[in-house]
């Protein structure tokens, strides 16, 4: 049975949520507030990058299966609507929830006579879906007919849309019978399994996945910095360690840390509940920690072992597949070693225009890996775009001035760049000279 649905906010989950939902034959609204940025989208301009999702909106919007507003005008014929807006950090750690406060409200004001759900796909902190509840009843007309449901988002940027179709878990929470039957029949055609649960719970899971995941990229950062002090070799150590698949292999990778929408704000925001409930979390203020001194410790051994003062910048986005750089490690990394007198050739395949509204004129940019290496002392790779990976490190060798590599992401194998003559640093393994 195809739907009419309207969704709130369109970064990276409104929008992929639309389009996937759209391409499913149901009839979506997005609702945005900047007139031209919805502009953009309607013709076919995603704004964001991310792969696949160009493809998918173009379609929908040619076949009307998606429209773009920046009114709330399609909330009364809508049988799910889905908030999907930022809840960014503030100061002291806890989630920024005034947008989804103002989406509340103006969805309440827009509510018809039909029954709707109302749920949250944004992060939000335990409780908040109550909150939503509440400015719902207080606003809306007298004849609308909704309850509330926590469905969080589990997609990741750059493999977003595939993420969307095919989750490990699809997860309602809702003390609504009618709600969870209305958003079970919307996922139908979508993998994964199912948790139907109340709404505290769901608003936890979320918090509990993305902080679990950060936990254990720490603890991989933890080993590594361990494994160099005792010259073990990390990679191997969490190899091994995932081989029990009591652990599992995936996010224990050593690097210069985690970056992104999610994952900061996310272990600073279940701090800060835990907090809030009396119950010590400092657990998740050592993740943070670990994640920002794997930055400083690599930022550091640049400093100290760099020979010259211009270093080729390979990679800045958060992660490889996507323009994101919020709280990308680059940055911070980027911000010390200009401060150290280094000058910097950046190059990125994606995220070059953002890092280029951060630092303007402090850094050089160019539209390859080639053009930023030559007239460089050393190489730093910030981010694994495959690219990279794939480097004829022959080449990279005569380019350089002095052939040295910190490599933040664990890209090249160390015995081969002992072969070739490198002098190369990378994380929580023993260094080549
Ligand atoms: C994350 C969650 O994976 C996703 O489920 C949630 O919906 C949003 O947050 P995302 O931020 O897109 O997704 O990226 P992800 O692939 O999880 O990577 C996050 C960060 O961790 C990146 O900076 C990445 O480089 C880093 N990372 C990941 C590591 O440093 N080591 C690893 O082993 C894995």
């Amino acid at each position: 049975m195809d739907m009419e649905i309207s969704i709130i906010g369109h970064g990276y989950v409104g929008l992929v949520t639309a389009c996937v939902f759209a391409d499913f034959g149901n009839k979506v609204h997005v609702i945005g507030r900047t007139p031209e940025k919805i502009s953009r989208l309607r013709s076919g301009d995603p704004i964001i990058y991310e792969p696949g999702l160009e493809e998918i909106l173009d379609r929908n919007l040619k076949n009307g299966n998606l429209e773009f507003s920046t009114t709330y005008d399609s909330i009364k014929n809508s049988e799910i609507v889905f908030i999907a807006v930022g809840t960014p950090s503030q100061a002291d750690g806890s989630a920024d929830l005034s947008q989804v406060k103002v989406v509340a409200k103006e969805i309440a004001l827009a509510l018809g006579e039909s029954f709707t759900v109302v749920s949250c796909k944004s992060t939000v902190p335990v409780g908040t879906n109550r909150a939503v509840e509440k400015i719902l009843t207080e606003n809306a007309p007298a004849h609308a007919k909704f309850a509330v449901a926590s469905c969080p988002e589990f997609l990741r940027e750059g493999t977003g849309v595939s993420d969307t179709l095919s989750p490990d878990r699809v997860v309602i929470g809702t003390e609504s019978k009618k709600a969870a039957d209305l958003l079970l029949e919307l996922h139908k055609p979508i993998g994964g399994q199912r948790v139907v649960c109340d709404l505290s719970s769901a608003e936890m899971i979320k918090y509990a996945s993305n902080s679990m995941l950060a936990t254990k990229i720490s603890f991989a950062n933890l080993i590594a910095e361990m494994s160099e002090v005792a010259g073990a070799n990390a990679p191997l150590v969490l190899k091994a360690v995932g081989l029990d698949n009591r652990v599992g292999a995936k996010f224990l990778d050593a690097g210069i840390g985690y970056g992104g929408a999610c994952f900061p704000k996310d272990v600073k925001a279940l701090a800060f509940i835990g907090k809030d409930l009396g119950v010590d979390s400092s657990l998740l203020d050592q993740v943070e920690k670990i994640n920002h001194n794997a930055r400083e410790r690599f930022a550091e051994r640049i400093v100290k072992h760099a020979k010259g003062k211009v270093l080729a910048i390979w990679g800045l986005s958060f992660k490889p597949n996507t323009d994101d750089i919020r709280e990308a490690p680059s940055i911070e990394i980027m911000k010390y070693l200009l401060k150290n007198g280094f000058s910097l050739r950046v190059y990125d395949p994606q995220a070059m225009g953002h890092i280029r509204r951060i630092f303007g004129d402090q850094l050089s940019y160019f539209d390859n890996k080639d053009d930023a290496l030559a007239g460089s002392d050393n190489l730093v790779v910030l981010t694994e775009w495959s690219e990279f990976a794939a480097a004829d490190l022959e080449e990279v060798k005569k380019v350089l001035k002095n052939p040295v590599i910190f490599d933040g992401r664990n890209v090249f194998d160390p015995e081969q760049m002992g072969k070739l003559g490198f002098e190369y640093y990378s994380v929580g393994r023993k260094d080549v000279k």
